[in-house]
């Protein structure tokens, strides 16, 4: 469709008709027009996999039985796999499974910068660096949008919390905006194109970000001239004349009185009397009816009549390979004494599992990223069907999760789980946190494992010979006894439908654990700056005074060591790094090194690139991604990796000239295999 011809609809459309599209006429879609053909705007949550169908005007789920959908690993995990291919994959399949339910926006990918361990909605973002959350989002909205489906990359701007997200003022400078929360935006809605964008809950510096001219005049409509849909979040709205000027498109809330929403009957009556300008109403129509045409959705005025626009699909082998192979690449293997892991089925009969994660489903929690999988495996199914029928495999609780659980029940299930687990060959603890902590709504107040997880390894260390432990989890958490006590630990995330089987295939070599952590895990959570400073969660405001140091950059320049650093991850195979040459030209740094597979397994490696500048004129952080490379190489074969680093991106945004600036002076990079692990080094003059 032209242009012509959506300013011919708009002109056809009465204004009851346009108000109509610009607010939630149920809790996930708008009006349409249906004498013009315009169908209303569908929209479902969001990350994990399409949501569960709700009624118009009810939150107690449809219960239909044709909803079940794929699971896809949480964005941590995806994070996890530092592999932008496997985020395109689940983002294709995501967008088929989107379309497949007949929607037309998938409120997905969530990319706020993880600031704070606490953060209940952590497991729905990605890391705490905002150049590996810009290129592991990117990727999914290509993947979703290539399905006639729209990405909804949320929440813009700094919900890093839930404590009090829906009045919560954060106060930032503009260096750590741009430095550190804006830049995996700016990618989604320039570049990656992110057909819409969901405004956050909580004030930004001051004023709700739906009606924050700052975010989404200066900076969305101005500088990235973005041209797509602004959705504010459930409720997020709290005015009609200020968030219709400053740029919000459609008002979704939650409660069922849909006239009476700020974009309903109030935005009618604003235009009436004059005090929002017609022309508003059309340029935000006009957006709409172009985002509608991009997804094919007025082709033929019916969507499921289209010709054109793709159908999709879901529960796939595909899809769910796409949730397999993420989940395989996601797994981080922290520790691995004496090489005790892969482990070998042959060297044991019986194996006990403990833990109530170890037959735990995820798929149902979180808040609005529930789940209604197809199936899921969990540990205990992934490890038993790898295993078949030779071994006996006995599954202990050893730890309740039940809230209501005392201290005696506890007491009780840890006995328990001892006396079984010295009868077996083998005993793997499966732990950690699960959606009670890792959820919308709500932070957590403790950085220790809950319901005496560390108390039962400790235990469980005393009465068997070697303990393998895993731990899943959305967040960080304190893992210095886990570590203490196990032989060998693993983390793992929330995993998606195939998750069980993907731990039981690094568990036993079948893959070879290439998996590297988005986020430092720390033994302190006062080692963190949000908590250092006392500025997590704030009271009515929370200021960002730590500034650009968030996650690594804090602990690197302070000093401090973690418990894992970012980037983290163990192989079962070795590789060793040589020959780095830089050389400078135009615009960037072309960097070239070696890498060699010196062990005896073939496996992957994520190279990362970090940069440093000697003498800024303005405080920087020691080391800073610029850049990753994920590698597959057979035992005894090496590779020459040539990248580049364009060289704007060694700048930083200076306070003092308002602008980013990139200094000349000398600059260093570091080549690891973690942010610690630094195994080649250079230097270079601009
Ligand atoms: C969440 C969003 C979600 C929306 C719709 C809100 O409470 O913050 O992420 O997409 O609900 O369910």
């Amino acid at each position: 469709m032209n242009n012509e011809k959506i300013k011919n609809l708009i002109s056809a459309m009465t204004l009851e008709e346009k108000i109509g599209m610009l607010h939630g006429q149920g809790f996930f879609q708008t009006r349409g027009v249906k004498r013009l053909g315009i169908p209303p705007l569908k929209m479902s949550d969001g990350p994990m996999g399409v949501r569960q169908e709700f009624p118009m005007a009810s939150w107690a789920a449809k219960g239909d039985n044709d909803d079940y959908v794929s699971y896809f690993p949480a964005n941590t995990a995806l994070a996890a796999t530092w592999n932008p291919d496997l985020s395109y994959k689940l983002g294709n399949a995501l967008g088929a499974e989107t379309r497949s339910r007949g929607k037309d926006v998938i409120l997905a990918p969530g990319i706020n910068i993880i600031r704070s361990p606490f953060c209940g909605r952590n497991f729905e973002y990605m890391s705490e660096d905002p150049y590996l959350t810009k290129k592991m989002s990117g990727p999914v909205i290509t993947g979703i949008q290539e399905n006639d489906v729209a990405a909804c990359v949320k929440h813009f701007i700094a919900n890093n919390q839930e404590t009090k997200r829906l009045e919560v003022d954060v106060q930032m400078d503009t260096r750590t905006m741009e430095e550190i929360y804006l830049p995996a935006f700016e990618e989604a809605l320039t570049n990656a194109d992110s057909f819409t964008v969901m405004t956050a809950y909580n004030k930004f510096n001051g004023s709700y970000c739906c009606e924050n001219e700052t975010l989404l005049k200066d900076l969305l409509r101005d500088r990235f001239n973005y041209k797509g849909i602004v959705v504010s979040d459930w409720g997020a709205c709290h005015s009609t004349v200020e968030s219709a000027k400053a740029g919000l498109d459609i008002e979704m809330s939650v409660t069922d009185d849909f006239d009476d929403y700020y974009f309903g009957n109030p935005l009618y009556e604003a235009v009436m009397t004059g005090k929002v300008d017609q022309g508003l109403i059309d340029e935000k129509i006009y957006r709409i009816l172009t985002i509608m045409d991009r997804l094919h959705m007025l082709d033929k005025g019916d969507p499921t009549n289209s010709p054109i626009r793709k159908s999709g699909s879901r529960n796939t082998p595909d899809h769910h390979g796409a949730a397999l192979d993420v989940a395989r690449e996601s797994i981080v293997l922290l520790k691995n004494n004496n090489r005790i892991l892969p482990l070998n089925p042959q060297d044991f009969t019986s194996i006990a599992i403990v833990g109530d994660n170890g037959d735990k489903k995820h798929s149902t929690g979180g808040g609005s990223a529930e789940i209604k999988a197809l199936y899921e495996h969990t540990p205990l199914a992934g490890i038993s069907s790898y295993l078949g029928g030779n071994h006996k495999i006995t599954y202990i609780k050893g730890y309740s999760s039940e809230k209501d659980a005392g201290p005696y029940v506890a007491f009780n299930l840890r006995e328990e789980a001892k006396r079984l687990a010295s009868n077996h060959d083998l005993v793997i603890f499966i732990g950690g946190l699960n959606h009670d902590h890792d959820t919308e709504g709500s932070d957590r107040s403790d950085y220790k494992l809950p319901y005496q997880q560390d108390q039962l390894v400790k235990e469980l260390s005393q009465v068997c010979e070697t303990l393998i432990s895993v731990h899943i989890s959305g967040s960080a958490v304190d893992l210095t006894d886990l570590t203490t006590y196990s032989d060998a630990l693993i983390q793992s995330w929330y995993n998606g439908m195939e998750g069980g089987r993907a731990l039981a295939e690094v568990l036993f070599g079948q893959v070879n654990p290439s998996g590297k952590l988005p986020f430092t895990f720390a033994s302190d959570i006062n080692d963190y700056a949000a908590h250092s400073i006392g500025e997590f969660p704030g009271s009515s405001t929370v200021s960002y005074s730590e500034s650009i140091f968030v996650g690594y950059r804090h602990f690197d320049s302070h000093d401090i060591d973690p418990l894992y650093p970012f980037g983290y991850g163990l192989s079962y195979t070795n590789f060793a790094y040589s020959d780095l040459n830089l050389s400078l030209k135009d615009d960037y740094l072309e960097i070239t090194f070696t890498i060699k597979n010196t062990g005896e397994r073939s496996g992957k490696e994520v190279c990362q690139l970090y940069t440093s500048q000697i003498h800024p004129s303005e405080p920087r952080p020691h080391k800073e991604l610029k850049g990753f490379v994920k590698i597959d190489l057979q035992p005894g074969y090496d590779q020459v990796i040539k990248t580049k680093i364009p060289l704007r991106d060694l700048g930083f945004y200076s306070e003092i000239s308002r602008a980013w600036i990139t200094e000349q002076d000398k600059y260093q990079i570091f080549i690891g295999s973690s942010s610690r692990d630094i195994h080649l080094s250079g230097e270079f003059a601009l």
